[in-house]
């Protein structure tokens, strides 16, 4: 019985600490899950899906080909969201010669949400858009 009291001292530790990182975990998700419910009504609301879709390349890359092209970092994120305030003009872009117009109206936060969103797609193994970046 002596040396069963160790072991079952470190089992409730074990236990107690599983239990522990098992709610961060969730609470991270319902987090990140708010963050893309947010990203998908903001892309609604804007003007986005005129010239971005989920799969096909519109005039601008699709959601697949961005993720395939970026990783959702929290600095690709940050950067993608600036491109989208200040826009991209023609023959200035790194996926072909099209413009994104500007959107100075949107809030970087807003942006960010969006590009969460974008980025949260399964990555797209064939990117046919022309790119330019090493
Ligand atoms: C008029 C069409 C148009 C609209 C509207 C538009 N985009 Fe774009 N978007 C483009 C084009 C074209 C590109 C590719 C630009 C390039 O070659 O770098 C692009 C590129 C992007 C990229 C990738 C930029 C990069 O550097 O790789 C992101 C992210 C993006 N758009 C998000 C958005 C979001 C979010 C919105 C809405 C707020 C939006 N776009 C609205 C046409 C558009």
């Amino acid at each position: 019985m002596r040396f069963l009291v160790p072991f079952l001292l470190v089992f409730i530790v074990l236990a107690s600490c599983g239990r522990s990182k098992e709610k961060t975990a969730s609470g991270t998700e319902n987090t990140a899950d708010k963050d893309l419910g947010e990203g998908k009504a903001l892309f609604a609301r804007e003007d986005c899906g005129g010239c971005h879709a989920e799969s096909s390349a519109i005039i601008g890359p699709s959601f697949r080909q961005l993720a395939a092209e970026y990783e959702s970092s929290e600095a690709n994120i940050s950067h993608l969201a600036y491109k989208v305030i200040i826009g991209v003009k023609p023959n200035e872009g790194l996926w072909g010669s099209r413009e994104m117009t500007p959107h100075p109206q949107l809030k970087k936060e807003d942006a960010e949400k969006i590009v969460k969103y974008m980025l949260s797609f399964p990555a797209d193994p064939n990117k046919p858009f022309l790119h330019n970046t090493k």
